[in-house]
């Protein structure tokens, strides 16, 4: 057993991608001590997403709200109020909603936290899914520009509205990084240690690679999930991130 690292710990976002209760719950219980927050997306929210819920926030347990919110302005606010009330320390909205359905997002959700006497979440904007490619953007969507720089434009479409972060490959996490500032939080999906299967992730990175270019939070999936021994795997990308930190 490994000692764990906090700063370490913080960084860590396991995504529950299965359908049962049963199996969402063995994986906390076996890997709670390993993560920091537990991401809850479409496919185990549509199933269980309440009770699931309750089961984490019994044990103090901080969780990501996957949800990728995107509607108008109105409705994205009453549901931003909602996903607070439900105690999520996270969640996601899609920045293509433009900045006006953004900064009702943020507003709604900071004075839901002020009035509840709670943490205000940190909520993330989602950029251009990875599943669209450039010929998807152009030619499908008649956006006329590379998807690197429209993430970019994006991005700053989401510092400027209020956001706290975007939800972005390691690869675009440092010119994000660079556009903008520090404190802007990117949290990086796709993420693969050495040892593990790329499965379907075209630009997976290492957990070590994903550090240096400067995301503040790696979700981890199957390369955890599905692996033989779940917590000698966490240990192992544990050991590789803190023999780089030194
Ligand atoms: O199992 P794996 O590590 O590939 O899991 C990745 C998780 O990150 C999944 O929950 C997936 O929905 C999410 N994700 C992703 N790629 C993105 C955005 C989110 O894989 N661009």
């Amino acid at each position: 057993m490994i000692t764990i690292n906090k700063k370490i710990k913080e960084k860590i976002v396991l995504a529950l991608d299965v359908d049962s209760l049963e199996d969402a719950k063995r994986l906390i219980t076996e890997l709670k001590d390993f993560v920091g927050v537990f991401k809850v997306g479409l496919q185990l929210y549509t199933q269980n997403g309440n009770e699931i819920i309750d089961f984490m926030t019994e044990q103090g347990l901080e969780f990501f709200l996957d949800v990728k919110l995107l509607d108008i302005p109105n409705t994205v606010a009453k549901a931003s109020e909602n996903i607070v009330k439900r105690g999520a320390s996270f969640f996601n909205i899609h920045t293509l909603g433009g900045a006006e359905m953004m900064r009702q997002c943020v507003k709604s959700a900071k004075e839901t936290a002020i009035a509840l006497n709670g943490k205000e979440p940190t909520i993330l904007g989602v950029t251009v899914l990875t599943s669209i490619s450039d010929e998807v953007l152009n030619n499908e969507l008649g956006i006329e520009q590379k998807s690197d720089d429209y993430v970019l434009r994006l991005a700053r479409l989401a510092k400027d509205s209020g956001l706290d972060g975007v939800v972005a490959s390691v690869w675009e996490a440092k010119r994000i990084k660079e556009v903008c500032g520090d404190d802007f939080k990117v949290l990086c999906p796709g993420i693969r240690p050495e040892w593990s299967l790329k499965n379907d992730q075209q630009r997976a990175a290492t957990p070590k690679f994903a550090i240096t270019e400067g995301a503040d939070y790696l979700v981890i999936g199957r390369a955890v999930t599905s692996a033989d021994d779940r917590v000698k795997a966490m240990e192992k990308i544990y050991s590789e991130i803190g023999d780089m930190e030194g």
